[in-house]
């Protein structure tokens, strides 16, 4: 018998992959680049154990137990072992028993099944003691899962080959190079989304003229300009680069037939709100970025994040008086302001926010030693 338990990070896009050249390779029509979230307070844990007694191989998401079919898990799991140690012998044969789970909302445009993919491939890769790297493992799980499997500032390489073997991720820079960079993301809704992300890119690259331009014009300057923006901690560079990288998403979600539209009212007027303060403040302060939902993530530096929590909480009021549920990840001082007359900025009803998570950038993937972290039982079941 043996176990493995890890954890994996979440990623935020800052150039957004959309589109993929090869459906079951997940190849993507252009480089993409995200930071890589500490593991402190969203993450993805995993524990594989396999034992020659196990009858059957069995997956556990989320406190439910999942069917083993899918065929992602299966790419996964078949490329791992095809890259398997020649010393693994046996293990090779003994069925798994997988438990996994997030400790953020699924599916909600948070990046959960990117850091759940990471953390399956790592606890594989380090069961059956795979060498050299295992993004391109990972990017058969979902695509931008790769980018999780590396700590920092991550690029996915598109590739050229057919095989997918140079479709990788590259760490840019270490989580140490920017160390006063925080994300704070604003949860709109923790519900499931109504167009994956997978389906949506798909009817992108079949409906939408715009994303062929953006993946051969837009984004090849567009990430240059971006790796050029951190190495030089350039916020102002880097968040202009951020925010028309997400509207151009948006925007070619929006030209996709039939649209798929993924950020609502209240999305939108984070926008405004992110706009009006940085051009109070002169320069940009702040940067949002939205994924495949309506949740925003807003990088900014630390010296910024009390006065723009303070104006988020004068606009988006809580309906929770518990500043404890509200207020989640590195502690936030919270502050009043008087910020939202000046800048003239509607007050919403409250509520429109469900919790408030502070993080930074972080490091990748993990082992947990430690026994107690098991989510599993000596006997292979969960322990919850
Ligand atoms: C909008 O990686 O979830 O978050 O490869 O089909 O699993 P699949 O898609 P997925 O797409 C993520 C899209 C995005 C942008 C990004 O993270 O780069």
């Amino acid at each position: 018998m043996k176990t493995v338990t890890c954890i994996a990070p979440v990623n935020i896009a800052v150039i957004k992959y959309w589109g993929k050249r090869d459906e079951d390779l997940i190849l993507p029509i252009n480089d993409s680049l995200s930071s890589t979230l500490s593991t402190d307070y969203m993450c993805s844990k995993t524990t594989i154990m396999v034992s020659p007694t196990f009858k059957e191989n069995r997956f556990w998401l989320n406190n439910k137990e999942v069917t083993f079919d899918s065929e992602r898990l299966n790419n996964c799991l078949n490329e791992v072992k095809r890259r398997a140690s020649p010393t693994c012998g046996e293990l090779l044969q003994w069925k798994l028993h997988i438990c996994s789970e997030n400790n953020f909302p699924t599916a909600a445009g948070l990046a959960s099944s990117a850091a759940g993919y990471a953390c399956l491939v790592y606890a594989l890769a380090a069961l059956y003691r795979v060498e050299g790297d295992i993004s391109g493992i990972a990017r058969r799980g979902s695509g931008s899962a790769c980018r999780s499997i590396y700590g920092g500032w991550v690029r996915w390489n598109k590739g050229t080959l057919p095989s997918g073997e140079d479709s990788i991720a590259t760490q840019v820079a270490p989580a140490s190079h920017w160390p006063e960079m925080r994300i704070i993301v604003l949860v709109v809704s923790d519900d499931k989304k109504k167009t994956s992300s997978t389906s949506g890119m798909k009817r992108s690259v079949e409906t939408s003229e715009f994303l062929k331009d953006r993946a051969e014009k837009v984004v090849p300057r567009r990430t240059d300009e971006m790796i050029e923006a951190i190495k030089s901690k350039n916020f102002e560079a880097f968040a202009q680069l951020t925010m028309q990288d997400s509207n151009q998403f948006h925007s070619v979600c929006l030209d996709t037939y039939p649209p798929c539209f993924y950020m609502n009212d209240v999305s939108r007027a984070i926008i405004e709100m992110v706009h009006a303060y940085n051009e109070y403040k002169g320069s940009n302060k702040v940067a949002y970025t939205f994924d495949a939902g309506p949740n925003a993530c807003l990088y900014l530096l630390e010296d910024h994040v009390e006065e723009i929590v303070a104006l988020i909480n004068e606009i988006f009021p809580p309906l929770a008086v518990d500043a404890t549920e509200y207020f989640r990840g590195y502690p936030i001082h919270v502050n009043s302001s008087k910020l939202q007359e000046v800048l003239q900025l509607k007050k919403h009803t409250p509520g429109c926010l469900k919790y408030i998570i502070q993080t930074k950038v972080g490091d990748g993937p993990s082992i947990l030693s430690n026994s107690s972290e098991h989510l599993l039982t000596e006997n292979g079941l969960p322990k919850k």
